[in-house]
């Protein structure tokens, strides 16, 4: 028999996502985002929603203990800018109450949901090369999609290797994947709003 090594917390993440992450990506690519601006604009607005739902993980000082560069990772004001780029107006303060999960969340729950924000930043190279067939790119309307300056891969590596290094309980595994999961079904539910 081949011994099985067993998965690393974020390879379990990503296995408990993958039908969700694959249903999402197929959802938001009907939409259509990168074919005219006004979707681009939804498009954005969707990642406003989600970004405004986790801002409060970012002040998290438990969070900012695992990751000391935690603040760093906020796009939620890359994605304002975008919106400024493109004359849109940025959603009302107080437009969206945050979701009440992500920020109740409990250690392990929270590095789920933060797994799912991380990871959304793998997925966006496409969506940035996407982006470039509207004009738009790191300096206007997608800086929000790029990638960081040190490579994409590592600084998701950043959040893994730490991620991976959590000595979890098997309860606290099961809370950081529903975690995960709560967090891309709050996805769902904004491209229900915007671009179903
Ligand atoms: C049309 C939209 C999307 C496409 C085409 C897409 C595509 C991808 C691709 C290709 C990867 C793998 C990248 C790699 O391994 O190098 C990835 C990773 C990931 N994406 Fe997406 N994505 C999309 C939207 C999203 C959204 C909206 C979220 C959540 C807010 C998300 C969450 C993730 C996560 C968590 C991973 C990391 C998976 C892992 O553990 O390796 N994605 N995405």
């Amino acid at each position: 028999m081949v011994p099985t090594t067993p998965l690393s917390h974020s390879q379990a993440l990503k296995a408990a996502s993958h039908s969700t992450h694959e249903r999402l990506d197929h959802r938001i690519m009907r939409a259509q985002p990168f074919a005219e601006l006004a979707n681009y604009g939804r498009f954005l607005q969707m990642q406003w929603r989600f970004h405004t739902d986790i801002a409060a993980l970012f002040e998290r000082a438990d969070l900012a203990l695992l990751l000391p560069d935690l603040w760093e990772r906020q796009r939620l004001r890359e994605i304002e800018r975008d919106l400024a780029d493109l004359n849109l107006a940025p959603p009302a303060p107080g437009a969206q109450p945050p979701a009440l999960q992500a920020q109740q969340a409990t250690l392990p729950e929270a590095l789920g949901w933060f797994y799912v924000a991380e990871g959304s930043n793998l997925g966006a190279a496409l969506l940035f090369k996407a982006a470039a067939n509207l004009g738009l790119d790191e300096r206007r309307g997608a800086r929000h999609l790029a990638g960081h300056p040190e490579g994409r891969l590592r600084h998701w590596r950043g959040f893994t290797d730490m991620l991976d290094a959590q000595p979890l309980t098997a309860a606290d595994q099961d809370s950081m994947a529903a975690g995960a999961r709560a967090a891309f079904e709050r996805v769902h539910h904004h491209v229900d709003m915007l671009l179903a």
